[in-house]
């Protein structure tokens, strides 16, 4: 089974035909939806919707730690985090789709470990590599198969939010070796690596971060939506080819 979690714009998966949905409480509370089970491309999936049902929990309000237990339970042999940044690089365009390789993370004050409270022993996770290197590998080549051209490595920066950044915060991230931002990447990223569940991204980049788009001109959330919502597609074409062409079982 694939375990996909559905950032905005993928608070539903066209093409995931649903058997049944199961609320998903755990020790750490509720996660932010029911898990949707169901099949892609005849292989079994579970599906998430990171901001809820009705895209109502902000970036920060996420339980990361109940998502990522509850997909956890599942078993599932990977997952695939679907999420919006915003670009940094003028290459990198909105619409463009890529499969970070690296994060830095700037969020802070959130539930961010397994390892923490009475009882509870001190472990040190390793995070030299944040993504699974065999899933980022299927990804792209699922990209390819599906002839969606993806940039293949990012820097994924994770800010707080909810707002959005300012230009000098942009700059520094680049300074920092940051390729795009976005919010939700920690410690979503870094549970699953407790957890031992390989995880992997693809992120849509829905606009170019402050002070990067035309000069003057801010960031328009009704642009946004409407990216994502064009983009959506190419990324469920890359998900269905890699459940068509592999072994998710
Ligand atoms: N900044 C942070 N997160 C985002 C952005 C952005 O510009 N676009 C989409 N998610």
């Amino acid at each position: 089974m694939l375990g996909i979690i559905g950032g905005s714009g993928l608070a539903q998966f066209a093409g995931l035909e649903i058997s049944h949905r199961r609320p998903a409480p755990t020790p750490y509370g509720e996660a932010s939806a029911a898990l949707t089970f169901g099949h892609i491309a005849g292989r079994p999936v579970v599906f998430l919707a990171r901001h809820g049902d009705a895209h109502s929990l902000a970036p920060h309000e996420i339980n990361y730690r109940a998502n990522i237990w509850a997909l956890r339970d599942c078993e599932p042999l990977g997952i695939v985090a679907v999420a919006a940044v915003g670009s940094i690089r003028a290459d990198l365009r909105p619409g463009d789709i890529l499969i970070p390789h690296q994060i830095i993370d700037y969020t802070w004050g959130r539930a961010s470990t397994y390892h923490e409270g009475p009882g509870s022993a001190v472990s040190h996770v390793d995070f030299t590599e944040p993504y699974d290197r065999q899933l980022r590998r299927r990804l792209y080549a699922a990209a390819a198969a599906a002839a969606v051209a993806v940039s293949d490595a990012a820097v994924y920066a994770a800010t707080q939010g909810p707002r959005l950044e300012t230009a000098a915060e942009i700059n520094r991230f680049e300074r920092d070796g940051a390729d795009v931002v976005g919010m939700t990447g920690m410690p979503e990223a870094a549970l699953a690596a407790e957890l031992g569940v390989p995880y992997a991204a693809i992120n849509v980049v829905a606009n170019y971060a402050a002070g990067r788009g035309k000069p003057g001109e801010g960031i328009s959330l009704e642009a946004i939506h409407q990216i994502l919502e064009q983009a959506m597609e190419p990324v469920r074409r890359i998900i269905e080819t890699l459940l068509a062409s592999d072994d998710h079982d």
